[in-house]
């Protein structure tokens, strides 16, 4: 059985991506690798047909399945709850039994057929490194290398982490040497979602990092103008639905996080998330018209407050939100080689404030659009298209999830 990967594509801490095995990945120590793998081995004989996307966010919990169809994908199930108030918090699931009473309600409420699902990890429990290696190195050999190295790169007790690790590309200052990812999550984050999950009674096989499945969702599902033009001059082009030359951030605003990614060339190269959303303005609301949190969400979707809410609530909100842009845009600049971002792709449930892309675009010089996760992909008759598609902005993580299963960078 093969057990890592020397394949172009971004880790994944629970469960590498094998196209006849899912193998988990969960090991306590480096040096123990082999021995863990082959003792937390998920165990699956067959390739699962589908795998449940899994978004246990801080404001609900949201469910998609999906399955290959001539090419293409084809949404089989779907399904979103709201989370009681504080059963997560800033990533960190507080509630679990809560947490997994909701999840059970979504999945039996979905239809969902498969019980495997895949959930992410985030923010401040994510650390991420880059190591250079021989070209010519054995996979006993890499595996060994990153054992030495681990330790230097990752600001973790390697006693308290899950770590993954892939090769991502060459070197760029070295044709002779490959440049190795390696991720690595505290395990306490990865046991409260695997917990979750297998309370729902559902099979946790994958545990991946946000950024990557933002990423993995624009690149599969996200067809651009510009991909378009450029495989239709280029009939040697691979058939992709993304053009890899644009350099795209994806820009997901929730409930209490902003998340902004870079994705060039095919791969995340920055990632950023920062304590903000839409929360704010829903407490503010609460405050201000004495409502109650119920009430605050509905009459900032559906309108209803008075005239001035615009001009005094949610114009200063949309102005800090656009400071949060410039500034991630700013602090990306000076940190890359990387000095022009294409496109702005809009994911989240702030995403729906009215007129936000066209605002964000005149702030920041640079195209902004709402993603639209659903342009290439078609829906089984017991997925209802109006509602999923008022649900999508909200959703691209769970989609990048769903389609963890197998994927190839
Ligand atoms: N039409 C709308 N106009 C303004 N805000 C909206 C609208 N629809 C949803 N929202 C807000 O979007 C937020 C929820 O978005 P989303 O579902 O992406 O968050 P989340 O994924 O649960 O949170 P997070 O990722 O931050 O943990 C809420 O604050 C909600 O009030
Ligand atoms: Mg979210």
């Amino acid at each position: 059985m093969k057990c890592i990967q020397l394949v172009n594509e971004n880790p994944v801490i629970l469960a590498s991506r094998n196209d006849y095995y899912w193998v988990s990945f969960v090991f306590s120590k480096l040096f123990a690798l082999k021995d863990k793998i082959l003792s937390l081995n998920v165990g699956l004989k067959s390739v699962p047909k589908t795998i449940l996307g899994i978004d246990i966010s801080s404001s609900a919990i949201k469910l998609i399945e999906m399955e290959s169809n001539h090419g293409g994908y084809k949404v089989v199930s779907y399904g979103v709850s709201p989370l009681p108030p504080g059963a997560v918090i800033d990533r960190e699931i507080i509630d679990i039994e809560a947490t997994a009473k909701v999840l059970k309600i979504v999945y039996q409420d979905s239809n969902a057929s498969s019980l495997k699902a895949a959930v992410a990890v985030s923010g401040s429990s994510v650390i991420s490194n880059f190591i250079d290696v021989p070209r010519a190195l054995s996979e006993k050999q890499l595996e060994a290398r990153v054992e030495l190295e681990a330790g230097a790169i990752i600001p973790f007790n390697l006693d308290e982490v899950n770590l993954d690790f892939a090769v991502v590309g060459q070197n760029p200052l070295s044709k002779d040497e490959l440049r190795v990812q390696v991720v690595a999550c505290q395990r306490d984050y990865v046991d409260q979602r695997k917990e979750v999950i297998k309370l729902a009674g559902l099979q946790p096989v994958v545990v991946d990092v946000e950024s990557f499945a933002f990423a993995r969702a624009y690149k599969e599902l996200i067809k651009t103008d510009a991909a378009e033009s450029r495989q239709h001059d280029n009939t040697n082009s691979r058939s992709m639905g993304y053009d890899p030359e644009e350099v795209v951030a994806v820009i997901d605003i929730g409930a209490s996080v902003f998340t902004f990614v870079v994705i060039s060339q095919a791969m995340v190269v920055y990632s950023l998330e920062q304590p903000f959303g839409g929360k704010q303005l829903t407490e503010d609301i609460q405050r201000r018209y004495n409502l109650s949190w119920a009430e605050a969400g509905k009459a900032k979707r559906k309108g209803g407050l008075d005239s001035d809410y615009v001009e005094t609530m949610l114009g200063p909100f949309k102005g800090l939100l656009i400071q949060h842009i410039k500034r991630s845009i700013q602090v990306f600049y000076s940190s890359t080689e990387i000095k022009k971002i294409d496109r702005l792709m809009l994911s989240g449930g702030v995403s729906k404030v009215v007129g936000l892309p066209d605002e964000i675009s005149k702030a920041v010089d640079i195209p902004a659009e709402i993603v639209d996760l659903l342009k290439n992909i078609t829906l089984s008759s017991q997925v209802s298209r109006s509602r999923l598609l008022s649900d999508t902005p909200a959703m691209m993580l769970a989609f990048g999830l769903a389609l963890s299963k197998g994927h190839k960078w």
